[in-house]
């Protein structure tokens, strides 16, 4: 029988004996963490450097906010730089930096030590102090993290803007946490050609009050305007100042920083994060859930800055713990699509973290393109970001890991800081398209509307019962909105309510389904629905917007909109719908950008006025409709199908 003619939850791939034997992790993690949770995490708080030992593991009664390692005191930025140069590791690669046009750039531990004082000075010099905060919205370039540990190192939080987002998102993102510096650069590199990225910030900052400088890193050299007296080159202003940086210890509690991203309304949240239980928990996890090896392996995280992902496994976990690694500036397929096999080939990488929606794509373009390169460096592969189906787990295993590197599919999100749910490689033995098993010291649960908690075979939503190092401590200037939207839906309980669906299959392993939410997954980006809705809406041509997230072969959702014109308003066909979807670029980034929009008479709406996304959904994805017993007017169904099918 084919692996694949059998049912998907009866095959799973054991670690290899050889695997098993170097592992990090073994089965006595869970046990450890089982007996005692909190001397457990007191436990691997140990492999971080304290300025003061913590007098209590976790302090709750203020919950929803948890302070955990309470009394402590360190520099985070300490502890993933300093640290290694002290213990005689300063040679070391930290970062094998591959810009996109080809130049590269190794920089070393001390290396790194250097820039981030210089940095930290120059902010200090600019008049930033401890809980000031400051945006960055930057390229892949190794500034990008520099500039992330110097603001660590000062205690200033930093609110990384992905730079593929809209001066007006950078804008909204600004005033939210009146950010007094941006960091940025004059361009970037997309697909051999230099882009302004400048222009965008001079437009989000133009009478932003908070903004006192903009520091600009030289990246492609073009043409860029420039505000004297506000406007700084990072060259001139950083490469000028002193090497030498004390770094003084903060609080555990200390926040580190701000995250925008996408919940069920149109404004983001601002996700906060703190000191010690971040870094304690993205440590750990880092250590054991990819089985990393300082000095040894060749760690290649491929998210970008902007997202948790490269907070959390580019810059604290993987510093913090003395990696090498990977970080690239450009996309997969410049200048060819051999580029990710030629950068693993080039540095031997061996541990390799991407998404699904990377490994669907690289299916698409075939197999013959990994297959013309030695990959035998690599020995452990990880996903994140959204579920990954069976067959793009397959192929992950079988082509990219020659059969024999353990798959890790991470489940966590920007809230949680760190992974959550995923297989410990050496132990687990995993299958195709689950999470597993939360991790030793995590607590999880599958649980049904009425807070009944469900076992093997069970199907309902996922929640987190128990506080956890890394997670987030509120959401930037409004607690009311924290603590109503994770904590609300099973108060009683006081239970995290994660917004995804999961089940348990009959070996009691844990599948996480997808969002249950009004939140989009495209490409592993979190997106509301009502994001572009508002986007759309504020286009002179629109009445009415609805948005839902359609099945995607390559993305895992495709955005799907349907509009109702405002009166008067001649529908020009391809021109305006062109015109919408430049209008959703704008406002929010090209990646929000819907892959179809349909004009309609009207919308479908349940008797108390909601729009009913699920029957739309359905329209979406070719599917006959279901129930529509509570809509105001079931007839609206077939204009909209006959819309969708002119378009
Ligand atoms: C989804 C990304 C299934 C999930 C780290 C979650 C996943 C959201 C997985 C968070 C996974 C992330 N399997 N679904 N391994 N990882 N998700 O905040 O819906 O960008 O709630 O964090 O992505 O997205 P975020």
């Amino acid at each position: 029988m084919t692996e694949s003619a059998v049912n998907e939850h009866e095959v799973s791939y054991p670690p290899s004996a050889e695997f098993v034997e170097q592992a990090n992790a073994g089965p006595e993690l869970y046990a450890a963490a089982e007996k005692d949770r909190l001397a457990f995490w007191a436990e691997q708080a140990e492999r971080l450097d304290w300025a003061e030992k913590f007098t209590d593991v976790l302090d709750w009664s203020d919950a929803p906010v948890a302070k955990w390692f309470v009394g402590g005191k360190l520099n985070v930025a300490y502890n993933c730089v300093d640290r290694h140069v002290l213990a005689g590791n300063g040679d070391r690669v930290a970062i094998h930096w591959e810009g996109e046009p080809g130049d590269s750039r190794d920089l070393t531990y001390s290396d790194l030590l250097a820039e981030v004082s210089r940095a930290a000075n120059a902010f200090t010099e600019l008049g930033l102090v401890a809980g000031d905060r400051v945006a960055i919205y930057m390229p892949m370039v190794p500034e990008a993290i520099v500039a992330m540990l110097a603001c660590a190192r000062l205690g200033l939080m930093h609110s990384v803007v992905f730079a593929g987002f809209s001066s007006t998102a950078l804008r909204s993102r600004i005033d939210d946490a009146e950010a007094k510096l941006v960091v940025t650069t004059d361009g970037q590199w997309r697909r051999g050609k230099a882009a302004s990225l400048k222009d965008a910030v001079d437009t989000a900052v133009d009478g932003a009050d908070s903004i006192e400088h903009v520091l600009v890193v030289k990246r492609t050299d073009i043409d860029v305007s420039w505000t004297d007296g506000r406007d700084l080159w990072w060259h001139e202003t950083v490469g000028s100042a002193s090497p030498e940086h004390d770094a003084q210890p903060f609080d555990s509690e200390h926040p580190l920083f701000i995250l925008y991203t996408s919940g069920t309304t149109g404004k983001p949240k601002g996700i906060i994060h703190t000191s010690a239980g971040y870094l304690t928990q993205t440590s750990y996890t880092h250590h054991y859930v990819f089985d990393h090896k300082p000095g040894k392996d060749v760690y290649w995280c491929t998210a970008d800055i902007g997202w948790v992902t490269g907070h959390s496994y580019i810059v604290y976990g993987p510093l913090s713990n003395g990696a090498t690694q990977v970080v690239y500036e450009g996309t997969p397929n410049s200048p060819d699509e051999h580029r990710h096999w030629n950068i693993i080939e080039k540095y031997e990488v061996s541990i390799y973290y991407t998404a699904p929606t990377l490994v669907r794509t690289f299916m698409k373009w075939g197999r013959e393109i990994p297959d013309a390169h030695d990959l035998s460096s690599i020995r452990l592969l990880g996903s994140v970001g959204e579920p990954i189906n069976p067959e793009a787990w397959r192929w992950f295993r079988s082509v990219i890991g020659g059969n024999k590197a353990p798959i890790v599919d991470t489940w966590w999100q920007t809230e949680t800081g760190a992974i959550m749910v995923s297989p410990l490689p050496g132990v687990t033995a995993t299958k195709p398209g689950s999470a597993m098993t939360p991790l030793p010291g995590i607590a999880a649960k599958i649980v049904d509307d009425e807070a009944k908690p469900l076992g093997p075979g069970g199907n309902g939503f996922l929640v987190l019962d128990e506080p956890w190092p890394a997670m987030l401590r509120g959401i930037w200037g409004d607690m009311e909105r924290y603590k109503d939207t994770y904590w609300s839906r099973y108060a009683e309980e006081g239970w995290y309510f994660a917004g995804d669906g999961a089940k348990f299959d009959d070996d009691g392993d844990l599948w996480v389904l997808g969002r249950v939410d009004d939140v989009m997954n495209i490409s592993g980006h979190r997106i509301s629905t009502s994001e572009v809705e508002s986007a759309l809406v504020g286009h002179p041509s629109v009445a009415e917007a609805a948005v839902v997230g359609a099945a995607d072969e390559t993305t895992g959702q495709g955005i799907v909109a349907f509009v109702i014109l405002r009166g008067g308003i001649e529908n020009t066909g391809d021109d305006l719908i062109a015109e919408l979807k430049a209008e959703v670029s704008r406002e929010i980034s090209p990646i929000a950008k819907p892959r179809q929009i349909t004009v309609v008479p009207e919308l479908p709406k349940t008797r108390s006025g909601k729009i009913m996304r699920r029957l739309l959904r359905d329209v979406a994805e070719g599917r006959d409709l279901g129930d529509t017993s509570t809509l105001v007017d079931p007839a609206v169904f077939e204009a909209i199908k006959a819309a969708g099918k002119k378009a």
